[in-house]
């Protein structure tokens, strides 16, 4: 087997400021492409009619398909807000549901939202430098920056996870993690107040 990995996949260097990793290529999500994510229309139509920046940034790694195999994402979420919810990356499931993944905190400051597909439960743990998240299979993941600097993270998973947005993109997530007092705050979005 290790005749066929490729030896530029068999040991990696990255940064701390970015997801880029040599010349791979970089997944870039910009605010326009987060449509219907955030709670805040209002705010959301705002932010992007001054700017479209860089909300977040994953270079995936794929050394091998297969039984066994494993893949990883270094993503880098970079800080902000748009109305009181923090930045936050789309979300998904794996296609395959049982698939599970290990985030590894790197950088940075803030959390996963883990929403149970059958019984719609949902959590609020913590992702940051030092902590190391366990996401189990057949659970929604995204990641929410709540803190002031970059929240860098490798996420590692089967090979063949693969993803599923098509669920999170219809129903969103059932909770919102918004500021309240300085606060990373879990509310359910359909009794959200927007503006308190
Ligand atoms: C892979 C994984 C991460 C995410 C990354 C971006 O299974 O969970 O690498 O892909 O955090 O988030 P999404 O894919 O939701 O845009
Ligand atoms: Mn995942």
């Amino acid at each position: 087997m290790l005749n066929l990995i490729h030896p530029s996949d068999l040991s990696v260097t990255h940064g701390l400021d970015s997801a880029r990793i040599g010349t791979r290529p970089l997944v870039q999500r910009r605010l326009a492409d987060l449509r219907g994510c955030f709670a805040d229309v209002p705010a959301y139509e705002a932010a992007l009619a001054r700017d479209n920046p860089l909300i977040y940034a994953v270079t995936a790694v794929e050394p091998a398909a297969g039984d066994g195999q494993l893949h990883y994402g270094l993503g880098v979420l970079y800080p902000g807000r748009v109305g009181d919810e923090y930045h936050l990356t789309k979300g998904h499931h794996h296609a395959h549901r049982p698939a599970a993944e290990v985030y590894v905190g790197l950088a940075g400051a803030g959390a996963m939202l883990l929403e149970d597909e059958a019984t719609g439960e949902s959590r609020l743990v913590p992702l940051a430098r030092n902590t190391v998240v366990y996401v189990p299979g057949h659970t929604a993941h995204r990641t929410i920056n709540t803190g002031a600097e970059p929240l860098v993270y490798l996420g590692i998973y089967p090979a063949n996870a693969g993803h599923d947005y098509a669920v999170v993109g219809q129903r969103n997530f059932r909770q919102v993690v918004v500021d309240r007092g300085g606060l990373p705050t879990l509310v359910e979005r359909a009794v959200l107040s927007l503006r308190p």
